[in-house]
């Protein structure tokens, strides 16, 4: 049976939502499901899943085979648990990205974040678009961020600086000029004293676009926390300005290894099939993008 959403949001909300960048939901699905999903979660991260392919990762150190990882995450889980492909939460993210960019929004990534318990490492101050890797593209994204246990200040909730989404991307750096991380972290042109904290109830969102500035501290409890994060965009056009993302261009982690090795022995006809599976088809503007995007990328390597 499909999942349906069931969140509306009122014009306040949509209207809040692009003047201040964020925006606060207490509920984006039932306890039932954030339940199943925590076990989902536990099960994707003790297995290592997707780490061949460079998809799990250690998001702050380098991401060696046998260190712990201080902040490990999963690009587009859904890959190695069918089972998240069918979800209320997903059903009502759509929903609520259509009221806030329109009809023509669609998938765009998705995010499992795992901060371990006592070790789980600060998230540095980032806008997501900065972690693209292809800047001569209009993007216009959000991120929908769901803590699958309560997220509090002592945990790592997610933070936001209001107003800063209207703004250009800000220039970026790896932390400590170490390009075998992951992280990016914001260098300049911010005040983190304005920072708003955004404490969470499980199953509750916080929702930001790609230039809002956001951070979330390390986890100090003796819990996990988990977040798991639906992506979603209006299918990207070739931007007139020429940007220069710089800071992604000298970047050497070991995940980015990990993937081009994967992608030789054959993944990139894997990660072609997933594409279809997830119905890239049914938007002519995404097809058009990722085509764009791959010849691009053709041409760069
Ligand atoms: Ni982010």
């Amino acid at each position: 049976m499909e999942a349906a959403s069931n969140v509306t949001l009122t014009p306040e909300q949509i209207a809040s939502f692009h003047e201040q960048g964020f925006l606060v939901l207490p509920a984006v699905t039932s306890q039932e499901e954030v339940a199943d999903l925590r076990q989902v979660f536990d099960r994707l991260f003790a297995s290592k899943a997707g780490r061949k392919e460079g998809a799990q990762f250690d998001m702050v150190g380098h991401d060696d085979d046998d260190a712990a990882p201080a902040l490990p995450q999963i690009i587009n889980p859904v890959n190695y648990a069918p089972e998240l492909r069918d979800t209320h939460y997903r059903a009502n993210a759509l929903a609520i990205a259509r009221q806030l960019l329109g009809p023509e929004v669609t998938p765009a990534f998705e995010h499992a974040i795992l901060k371990p318990a006592e070790r789980g490492a600060a998230t540095p101050w980032h806008q997501d678009e900065a972690f693209r890797v292809d800047p001569d593209f209009e993007y216009q994204q959000l991120s929908i961020w769901m803590p699958l246990q309560e997220a509090t200040l002592e945990n790592g909730c997610m933070e936001y600086i209001p107003g800063t989404n209207k703004g250009e991307v800000l220039p970026h750096r790896s932390p400590g000029s170490d390009t075998k991380v992951h992280a990016l972290e914001c260098a300049e042109g911010f005040d983190p004293a304005k920072a708003v904290p955004c404490p969470l109830p499980a199953g509750g969102a916080t929702i930001h676009s790609g230039r809002t500035l956001h951070h979330a501290g390390p986890n100090l409890t003796n819990m996990p926390r988990r977040a798991y994060v639906l992506g979603f965009e209006i299918p990207p056009k070739p931007s007139a300005q020429a940007r220069d993302f710089y800071w992604n261009r000298d970047k050497q982690t070991a995940n980015r290894e990990r993937k081009r090795a994967w992608r030789r022995r054959g993944g990139v006809l894997v990660e072609v099939g997933r594409k279809l599976r997830g119905g890239v088809w049914r938007s002519p503007g995404r097809l058009l993008f990722e085509v764009r995007r791959a010849l691009r990328a053709l041409k760069g390597s």
